[in-house]
C-alpha cells in the first residue's frame, strides 16, 4: 500500500511576515487616512481608555497574496471533509452543508439575542421545536437548550443534582457523586466543579459497571451517578435497569453522558432506561462541525420532577397570544448557566440536520455507525501486535478500542506512532490514550459517514504499519514523514509557558528569550 498525502506540505510562514509595507488589497486611494477618520468617527464619545489611539499593525499585503496565504493553509489542514476522522468518543461525523447554510442564512445569524421577543419568533419557534425533538430523543420531560459543550452539560446535570437534594432537605446527606473508571475526565471535573466528593468505581472483566463493586460504594452519601452508554470501551450496559434501580434506591440520581448517543438515537432512549438527567453533545451526534475546543452544544433534558430545577429562561409557546416567548418565571430554577438562549448558531444546524434525517434516518445512522465500528473490529481483530481488551467475543456498539500493548511489547512501537504513521497514510488517527483503563489504546469511531473503501483504506493501514513495526520498528517511531508538519513537541505544543496562540503572543515570546539570553 502506497502513502497516500492528503495534506499539503506548504512551508508556509505566518501571514506577518509576509506583509511588505505599502501593499494593497485594494485600489482606494488614502485608504490609511480614511480609515483613521472612520475610526475616529467610530470611537467619538468614548473614554480615552479604550480609544483606538494608532492603526492596528496589521499585514500589509496585496489581494492574490491572502488568498494564496489561506488556499495554501486550507491545503494543510485534514478535517472532516478530507476523509475518515476516526477520533473515538468525538463522533467526527461529516456535517451536511445545508446545515451551514441554515444557520448563516441572514434571517438566523444577523438577529441579536437582545432583541424583542416578538421580532425573533421564526428562531424562537425553531429552538422550541429542536427542544421538543430532544425530548423525544433522549425520553426526557424537558430539554434547557443553553449548555455549550458536553462537560458544560454535565456541570448543569451536578448542579441540578444538588438542587434536587436541596429541595428535599438532604444535600448535607448526598455529598457523593460516583463515576465509572472509564469515564471522560469531565465527569468527575464537572462533579467536583458542583462540590461534590468523586466516588470512583471499577469497571468488570466485560468493561462494563461492576455491580457487586457499585453496591459497596453506593450508600446513603450517594448523590449520583454518571455514566455514558454505550460506555466509552463501546460496550453496552446491559445492566443498566439494575444499576438505575441501585442509585434510586440510595435516593440517588442517575446522570447520562450523551457522548455516545450516536450508537443508539431511535434505538433506545436513556429516559427509558432509568436515566433522569441527560445531556446530548449536538456538536457529535446532530452533525456540527467541532474540534479545538468549539464550537459545540450541550443541551440537557430532565425527567418531569427535575423541570422545576431547569436555568431560566425557556423558551416556550403562549397559547393564548399565540406566540414563543422567553419564560422566567420559574421560581424554584438553579439560575442562568450561560447566556441568551445557548449557542444557537449549533442549535440551529442540529435543526437541520434533524429535519432532513427525520426519526428513520437517525435512527438509520445509529445502526450504520455500529455497522461500521464492528465491521473494524473484526478486521483488526487478527492484526499483529493489536489485542481487544475487555469483553472479547461481544460485540460493540458505535466505536471499538484496541491496545497496542503487544506491539509496545514487541517492538517498542507505541500507541501515539501508530497514530502519527496513520498521518502518512492520509488518514487521521483514532483517539489515543483513553479510555486510561486500557494500557496503548487506539479508540477508533469511524461514524456512519464512511463509506466501505475508506474503511478498507484505514484497515489496511494499520495492517501495513503493524508489518512495518515489526520489520522497521524507526521507521514508525519517527512518523509522520509525509505531513503538513512532523512529529510535534507535544509538551511544548500545549505547555502555557511555550504556547504560542496568537501573533502577538508569538511575539512577546520572543521578546522574552532575548532578554534572558
Ligand atoms: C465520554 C465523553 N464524555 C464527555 C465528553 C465531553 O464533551 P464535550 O467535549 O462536548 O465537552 C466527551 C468529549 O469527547 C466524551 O468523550
Amino acid at each position: 500500500m502506497r502513502t497516500m498525502v492528503r495534506q499539503a506540505q506548504w512551508d508556509e510562514p505566518v501571514i506577518f511576515s509576509l506583509g511588505r509595507k505599502g501593499r494593497r488589497g485594494s485600489s482606494l486611494s488614502n485608504v490609511e487616512e480614511e480609515i483613521a477618520k472612520l475610526a475616529g468617527n467610530v470611537t467619538e464619545g468614548l473614554p480615552m481608555a479604550i480609544k483606538r489611539t494608532q492603526l492596528p499593525k496589521l499585514p500589509e499585503l496585496s489581494e492574490v497574496e491572502v488568498v494564496r496565504h489561506f488556499i495554501r493553509l486550507s491545503q494543510m489542514n485534514y478535517g472532516v471533509d478530507s476523509g475518515i476522522y476516526p477520533l473515538g468518543s468525538c463522533t467526527m461525523k461529516y456535517n451536511p452543508k445545508i446545515s451551514d447554510l441554515l444557520a448563516g442564512a441572514t434571517g438566523a445569524s444577523q438577529l441579536h439575542p437582545s432583541q424583542d421577543e416578538t421580532t425573533v419568533q421564526g428562531i424562537l419557534e425553531m429552538l422550541h421545536t429542536l427542544s421538543k425533538w430532544l425530548v423525544e430523543v433522549t425520553g426526557t420531560d424537558e430539554v434547557c437548550l443553553q449548555p455549550s459543550a458536553g462537560a458544560h452539560g454535565e456541570l448543569l446535570g451536578a448542579l441540578l443534582m444538588r438542587a434536587y437534594h436541596k429541595f428535599n432537605g438532604t444535600a448535607e446527606n448526598h455529598t457523593e457523586l460516583i463515576v465509572p473508571d472509564s469515564a471522560h475526565g469531565t465527569n468527575p471535573a464537572s462533579g467536583t466543579m458542583a462540590g461534590f466528593k468523586i466516588v470512583v468505581v471499577p469497571s468488570s472483566k466485560d468493561g462494563t459497571v461492576d455491580l457487586k463493586a457499585l453496591k459497596t460504594v453506593v450508600s446513603e452519601k450517594t448523590a449520583g451517578l454518571m455514566l455514558t452508554n454505550p460506555n466509552t470501551l463501546g460496550v453496552f450496559e446491559e445492566d443498566i435497569a439494575e444499576i438505575a434501580d441501585i442509585i434510586h434506591g440510595a435516593g440517588g440520581l442517575l446522570y447520562y453522558d450523551g457522548a455516545n448517543l450516536n450508537a443508539i438515537m431511535g434505538k433506545t432512549r436513556p429516559g427509558d432506561m432509568g436515566y433522569d438527567i441527560v445531556h446530548v453533545n449536538i456538536h457529535k451526534t446532530f452533525g456540527t462541525p467541532h474540534g479545538g475546543g468549539g464550537p459545540g452544544s450541550g443541551p440537557v433534558g430532565v425527567c418531569k420532577e427535575l423541570t422545576k430545577f431547569l436555568p431560566i429562561p425557556q423558551v416556550a409557546y403562549d397559547e393564548k397570544r399565540k406566540r414563543y416567548h422567553l419564560d422566567y418565571d420559574r421560581p424554584e430554577s438553579i439560575g442562568k448557566i450561560r447566556s441568551f438562549y445557548g449557542n444557537v448558531a449549533v442549535l440551529l444546524r442540529a435543526y437541520a440536520y434533524i429535519l432532513s434525517m427525520g426519526g428513520e434516518g437517525l435512527e438509520e445512522a445509529a445502526e450504520i455507525s455500529v455497522l461500521n465500528a464492528n465491521y473494524v473490529l473484526k478486521k483488526l481483530s487478527v492484526i499483529r501486535g493489536f489485542e481487544l481488551p475487555y469483553a472479547k467475543g461481544r460485540p460493540r456498539k458505535h466505536e471499538c478500542v484496541f491496545s497496542a500493548k503487544p506491539m509496545y511489547k514487541e517492538t517498542g512501537v507505541r500507541a501515539m506512532d501508530v497514530a502519527k504513521r496513520l498521518l502518512d497514510y492520509g488518514l487521521h488517527s483514532p483517539t489515543t490514550y483513553f479510555p486510561l483503563i486500557v494500557d496503548e489504546a487506539l479508540m477508533i469511531e469511524p461514524t456512519e459517514t464512511i463509506e466501505k473503501e475508506e474503511l478498507d483504506r484505514f484497515v489496511e493501514a494499520l495492517k501495513k504499519i503493524s508489518e512495518e513495526a515489526y520489520s522497521n520498528p524507526d521507521l514508525v517511531k519517527n512518523a509522520p514523514y509525509n505531513a503538513a508538519v512532523t512529529r510535534l513537541d507535544e509538551v511544548k505544543a500545549s505547555h502555557p509557558k511555550t504556547m504560542a496562540l496568537s501573533w502577538r503572543m508569538h511575539q512577546n515570546r520572543n521578546i522574552i528569550k532575548a532578554a534572558s539570553s
